[in-house]
């Protein structure tokens, strides 16, 4: 069953030249990119994006970091996206929790900075899709 997940390159990544090589991964493994773009984010966007980590220790700086420049957002199609980009990407914690070859792993080394992220769940997909591609959302 074909999935949708949303996914951004986060400021480090663009900053580190890293927007080719999260797509070119993303299409070598069979998912398919069907809206792309490159915004810098809003305070606005950046706390709904971010509105259930809302109240953590690190919810400031995670606000402040994902607004630090310009992000590349896209929607990928495919079967189980969701579960697929999350495997790219690897875990949270580039260091202790992402397995070697995936993103994270290969080229992050710590949690604030780890390049990517990728929808958790339907739900999430669903939610973060409207609030990123209005227009693409279902
Ligand atoms: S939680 O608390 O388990 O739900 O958090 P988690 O899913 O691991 O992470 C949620 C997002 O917050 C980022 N994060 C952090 N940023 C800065 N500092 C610290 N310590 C930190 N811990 C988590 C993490 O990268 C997640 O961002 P996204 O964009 O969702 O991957």
């Amino acid at each position: 069953m074909t999935e949708q997940t949303l996914i951004l390159v986060k400021p480090d990544g663009v900053a580190r030249g890293l927007i080719g090589e999260v797509l070119s991964r993303v299409e070598r493994k069979g998912l398919t990119i069907a809206a792309l773009k490159m915004e810098t984010v809003s305070e606005e966007l950046a706390g709904a994006h971010y509105a259930e980590h809302e109240g953590k220790a690190f919810y400031p700086s995670l606000i402040e970091f994902i607004t630090s420049g310009p992000v590349v957002a896209a929607v990928l199609e495919g079967p189980r996206a969701i579960a697929a980009f999350r495997q790219l990407a690897g875990g949270t914690d580039p260091v202790e929790k992402a397995l070697p070859g995936s993103i994270r792993a290969d080229f992050a080394l710590e949690t604030q900075f780890n390049l990517v992220h990728g929808s958790d769940s339907p739900e999430s997909a669903k939610r973060e899709i409207a609030l990123w591609f209005p227009e693409f959302a279902q």
